[in-house]
């Protein structure tokens, strides 16, 4: 085993360890991108209720020259550095566009899944023949670092579909700041938040039909159990989500239908769940203009434009640094 991944593995079983020892109970929704964890979230995305990705698509498919246009205001080459990529179904009308533009940058895809990159370089290498294609797998800051030096091109960081929505106020405005470090004045950030709209709306989008935002969710107790040695028994557990509309926040738990005990090998320890008793897993964030806007003073950056699709559902926003 490399020793990063060992490292990785430690602050996995840390974190599970902490977050069954408080009360209540957490785990963290980072952790639910290993591969399987990133199929599910493929599935996620083509699900009728889940409108996020549609939505998104469309601000792209109908905005790419608007969205080019700010790109390019300063320079005309850059680096394009997309955190969290995923399957990169999106950005691909980006790429499209950008490249019948003759614009000259080079593509680099972020993703902690190495499955999940392999998968989208062999899809982008046979779709766009002529797009350089730089991809890293890891750690986002680790990789900024290296890019910091790697490369004297202006960046244009992408952090799209709502991957912010998982991070408390507290954790954004980290995140941000920390963006914002590694980043240079002339560089750019476009970030995708979903926003505040009919409650009934961001709900089904948690709790859909089919049931595949529960088995996501479930996924990461079978990786608890695969990766750490445990014995959960994933049908003792179900999953719940709720919208708060006054923090707007859509919050999901996985509820233990019985007393039991679950061993944890890694950590050499059990843990008692009570009948009913919930598991926090997730938070994502709903925005309003004026948070996204306040975030972005915030962490030092300023709202340059903001994209949005027909329904106002979502909003991709373009932040300079300030
Ligand atoms: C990947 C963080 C954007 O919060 O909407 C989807 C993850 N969780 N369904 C979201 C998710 C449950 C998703 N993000």
């Amino acid at each position: 085993m490399q020793p990063s991944s060992a490292a990785k593995q430690s602050t996995f079983a840390e974190d599970v360890h902490k977050g069954l020892s408080s009360d209540p109970k957490s785990l963290s929704s980072k952790y639910f991108y290993d591969d399987e964890g990133s199929r599910l979230f493929q599935q996620i995305m083509d699900l009728p209720e889940y409108y996020l990705t549609r939505a998104e698509f469309e601000i792209f498919s109908t905005q790419a020259p608007q969205i080019f246009a700010a790109f390019t205001e300063q320079n005309s080459s850059f680096d394009l550095i997309e955190l969290g990529a995923g399957d990169g179904t999106k950005t691909a009308v980006l790429v499209d566009y950008f490249l019948k533009k003759q614009a000259d940058f080079v593509y680099s895809p972020v993703d902690i899944s190495g499955e999940a990159i392999d998968v989208l370089t062999g899809k982008f290498a046979a779709q766009f023949p002529d797009l350089q294609i730089s991809a890293k797998t890891g750690d986002y800051f680790r990789i900024l670092d290296r890019l910091k030096t790697e490369s004297q091109r202006q960046k244009i960081l992408l952090f799209l579909g709502s991957n912010i929505g998982n991070f408390s106020r507290r954790e954004a405005l980290d995140f941000f700041t920390q963006l914002r470090a590694a980043m240079n004045e002339n560089d750019l950030l476009f970030v995708g938040f979903d926003l505040q709209k009919d409650p009934r709306v961001i709900l089904k989008a948690y709790d859909d039909a089919q049931n595949v935002t529960a088995a996501f969710n479930l996924n990461l107790l079978k990786r608890i159990n695969r990766e750490l040695g445990a014995d959960f028994n994933v049908e003792n557990f179900s999953h719940y989500a709720i919208y708060q509309p006054n923090e707007g926040a859509a919050r999901s738990f996985l509820i233990s239908r019985e007393n039991q005990t679950v061993q944890i090998g890694a950590l050499n320890q059990s843990f008692a769940f009570k009948q009913w008793e919930a598991i926090f897993m997730e938070i994502s964030q709903k925005y309003d203009l004026p948070m996204i806007a306040d975030l972005a003073a915030s962490s030092g950056f300023q709202v340059a434009q903001n994209f949005f699709d027909g329904n106002r559902y979502f909003v991709d926003s373009l932040w300079k640094t300030r």
